[in-house]
């Protein structure tokens, strides 16, 4: 079946189970750090996309500090549940776009100040996810924040569902080598057989090495300032523990600190949540002749 099909139904199908994920612990400390990484670039007037932005996790909130946002996604119910979300807060400035990360032609080069993709778009764009890279940083003029599924975090996964579906190893190999991961072809058979199936089953995808998507936004002329393995402290913690620092606001204030410091040690930067993207990179484009006169008037000031 057609990828990109498969991907639009799968999300189609996923509102309210993504919206469920923010009951796991994990998860829920993974969006706290994502949101600190990036709410100290968020000032009120600039363009924001949030590309691949689902209902809003992050979306609402940006739009409700006064940023002019851009939510684009593939999912049309994802793009219904972000506007009634909006709309039930009052918030009526955020522009909705249905919408592929990989294909971003509606948008001018280097027309918003700030790009997101977060929570695996890039990935889910497979086989197009350098295509994505590209676009995403073609459109922003200033500084892009990504999250990426984290290929070595990822793996005890792949095994996982491999393991319940042939009972075999035989594509995790390919997987660790190559960060590919395809539906084995028996499933691929069903799945053609029995389409609805894909409104189910976690979609094709490309997982990430850290070096691969830093060297990756290097070639778009973007300087990464900040790469973290995002939820890795998080994940090695048991969850009743947890459960006791969330619950406590101090000590979760303590402990976002550290994962902050944790999740960014070089020697971790593989590893990353269990539940979500592991890797984030924070880049800003390089200040060449393209934009000199940025520059001089940035001085100016
Ligand atoms: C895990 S959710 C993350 C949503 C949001 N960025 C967040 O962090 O909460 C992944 C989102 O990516 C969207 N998506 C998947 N493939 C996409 C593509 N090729 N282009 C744009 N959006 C895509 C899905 O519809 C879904 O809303």
């Amino acid at each position: 079946m057609d990828r990109d099909i498969q991907h639009r139904m799968y999300w189609n199908a996923g509102v309210r189970k993504e919206k469920r994920r923010e009951r796991n612990i994990e998860k829920k400390v993974h969006t706290d750090l994502v949101w600190l990484e990036v709410e100290p670039y968020l000032h009120s007037g600039i363009k924001v996309l949030d590309a691949g932005g689902g209902y809003g996790r992050y979306g609402l909130e940006i739009a409700r500090r006064g940023c002019e946002l851009t939510l684009l996604d593939i999912s049309t119910a994802m793009l219904q549940e972000a506007k009634n979300l909006a709309q039930k807060s009052g918030i009526h400035s955020i522009k909705f776009v249905e919408g592929r990360v990989q294909n971003l032609h509606q948008f001018p080069e280097q027309c918003f100040d700030l790009v997101l993709c977060l929570d695996a778009p890039i990935s889910y764009a497979y086989p197009d996810h350098i295509r994505a890279i590209q676009e995403i940083c073609r459109v922003s003029r200033k500084r892009v924040i990504v999250s990426v599924v984290n290929r070595l975090g990822q793996l005890p996964i792949a095994i996982e569902l491999e393991m319940g579906w042939t009972g075999s190893l035989n594509h995790i190999r390919s997987y660790l080598e190559k960060g590919n991961w395809d539906h084995p072809e028996k499933l691929q058979q069903i799945e053609k057989k029995i389409s609805f199936l894909n409104r189910y089953i976690f979609p094709p995808l490309h997982a990430f090495l850290p070096k691969e998507l830093i060297n990756m936004i290097i070639e778009q002329n973007f300087r990464p300032i900040r790469a973290m393995a995002t939820g890795t402290l998080a994940r090695l913690i048991k969850t009743k523990t947890l459960q006791r620092i969330v619950n406590n606001q101090k000590t979760y204030q303590q402990f976002l600190g550290i994962c902050q410091e944790y999740d960014s040690q070089f020697e971790v930067l593989g590893v990353g949540a269990r539940s979500a993207s592991g890797l984030l990179v924070v880049a800003e484009r390089n200040k060449n002749e393209s934009n000199m006169e940025e520059t001089h008037s940035e001085n100016k000031a």
